[in-house]
């Protein structure tokens, strides 16, 4: 094929189709694909530029429109080009660099084109043809009423909703009058913290994040010890947080379940001493050894408040979390929420209530867990090949796992992913200053965040940045 597209009429466009970029298929679309995205991601096509209408690119090229089309549908779908009625398609803002997981909430710089940061789905996934059935249906039926002021415990058609999913797919024990809708479990915790105050007891290696804003609701994170079992309640001689966070069904980052043990322990603690366990079930859907755990939840209702969210298993985008409350926390936490409490966009509560009751939530995270699954064995089989002395910890389920690294390893390795264009996270990056274990060096590899098509490259570049058996200690 000619490298140079050039006709008579529209833009002129240089592409080398020879280039994979990492591609597996041999089609004409697929090696159209990875060639506008090499030429964005190098640089060479700036955020902006026009691309030749497909019609044009399709005769320089001497391929069928409908395969230019089919590619830049593609490179839309995935954030590297923008289209406009009447503008044409566009090499888009920030290209290839879609916001990307924990880091993203921390800083507005642009990142590298590939990402394994934890914190995403594969939002390429996202199911929009039956979340816009659901929206039609949904405001289709639509009393009047719900298009004026809020309830701030939400929509009872999402709290019904999410009674029914809980209780059947979780385990968790709750009608609609113990649920208040969030914005994301985030938003759910702090809330807790503005209500509950004094200190709370998090596990040693946890989500940064929500250490930073239980910090900003004003109150302190006392870290609890992880060991092979999971976290050890706070001593009940010492000082008294009034909750304890914690992961159960898959610790946050390491990977491990809440030994049962452990699940009754929390539960006693908090009888004992009055306090609340907050169980952030994150990823509960996503297990994969078909061993799934019910809610902790489900164990002691009056002691044990459940956080959901739609983050992982449909998107942060939606903005939707939900709280299952004991009945004596309810008020203290719509007191906190208020009037002026921006609460959930009613739209897109009755839109979720009707995907989860019309079955396509459970259809879409089926289909989701299959997908994840694949893509957790693909990994665990590519660095058995390519690198068998790092090592996968922890169970499989979720969106991400932790690879052990050689001791001393871990900075240069992140730095080494970095320079080649990966962000990958250290787990350093997750340990409670005042932690008391030193972990083992890792990396906290999210393997749900890059699209399907870049999967497979971005695991190359991956084992491109481990280091070798040898490495020697920096
Ligand atoms: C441990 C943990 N909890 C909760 C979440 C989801 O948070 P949110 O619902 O606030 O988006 C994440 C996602 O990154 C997480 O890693």
């Amino acid at each position: 094929m000619e490298p140079w597209a050039n006709s008579g009429l529209g833009r002129d466009l240089h592409l080398d189709l020879t280039v994979s970029g990492g591609a597996r298929s041999s089609g004409v679309r697929a090696h159209l694909v990875s060639a506008l995205r090499e030429s964005i991601r190098s640089g060479r096509l700036a955020a902006g530029t026009t691309l030749p209408a497909s019609r044009t690119l399709a005769v320089d090229l001497g391929i069928a429109r409908n395969t230019v089309a089919e590619a830049y549908s593609e490179l839309v779908a995935e954030g590297w080009l923008t289209a406009r009625q009447g503008s044409g398609t566009r090499v888009a803002d920030r290209a290839g660099q879609p916001s990307h997981g924990p880091r993203a909430h921390t800083t507005s710089s642009p990142g590298p084109a590939l990402s394994l940061a934890p914190g995403s789905p594969d939002v390429g996934e996202f199911p929009r043809t039956a979340w816009i059935a659901s929206a039609r249906r949904a405001l289709s039926a639509a009393p009047n009423e719900a298009f004026g002021h809020g309830d701030p415990r939400g929509r009872i058609e999402l709290r019904r909703a999410l009674a029914e999913y809980l209780s059947r797919a979780r385990g968790v024990r709750t009608d609609p009058e113990h649920i208040v809708v969030s914005a994301s479990s985030g938003h759910g915790l702090w809330l807790l913290a503005r209500s509950l105050k004094g200190a709370f007891a998090v596990e040693e290696y946890g989500l940064h994040l929500h250490r930073e804003l239980l910090c900003d609701a004003g109150v302190v994170t006392i870290p609890m010890e992880l060991d092979s079992r999971g976290a050890r309640p706070p001593d009940v001689g010492g000082r008294r947080p009034s909750a304890a966070l914690l992961t159960p069904a898959h610790q946050f980052p390491t990977g491990g379940p809440l030994h049962h043990s452990r699940r009754t322990a929390f539960v006693e603690w908090a009888r004992t001493t009055g306090g609340i366990v907050i169980e952030d079930d994150y990823d509960g859907e996503f297990r994969y050894d078909r061993q799934p755990i019910g809610a902790l939840q489900g164990l002691a209702p009056e002691q044990v408040v459940y956080l959901g969210t739609a983050t992982k298993s449909l998107s942060p985008a939606i903005r939707v979390g939900w709280m299952v409350l004991p009945e004596n926390l309810i008020d203290g936490i719509l007191a906190v929420k208020g009037i002026y409490e921006r609460w959930v966009s009613a739209t897109d509560q009755l839109t979720l209530a009707d995907f989860a009751e019309s079955g396509a939530f459970d259809r879409h995270v089926r289909r989701m867990r299959t997908s994840y699954r694949r893509r957790r064995d693909t990994l665990v089989a590519t660095l058995a090949e390519q690198a068998p002395h790092v090592h996968v910890t922890g169970i499989a389920a979720g969106l991400h796992a932790v690879l052990e690294l050689p001791e001393g390893t871990e900075t240069a390795t992140v730095a080494r992913a970095t320079a080649l264009g990966l962000e990958v996270l250290g787990l350093r990056t997750f340990r409670h200053p005042d932690a008391v274990t030193n972990r083992v060096d890792g990396l906290v590899v999210g393997y749900g965040t890059p699209s399907s098509s870049l999967f497979a490259e971005t695991i190359d570049v991956l084992c491109q940045a481990l280091p070798t058996p040898h490495s020697p200690i920096p």
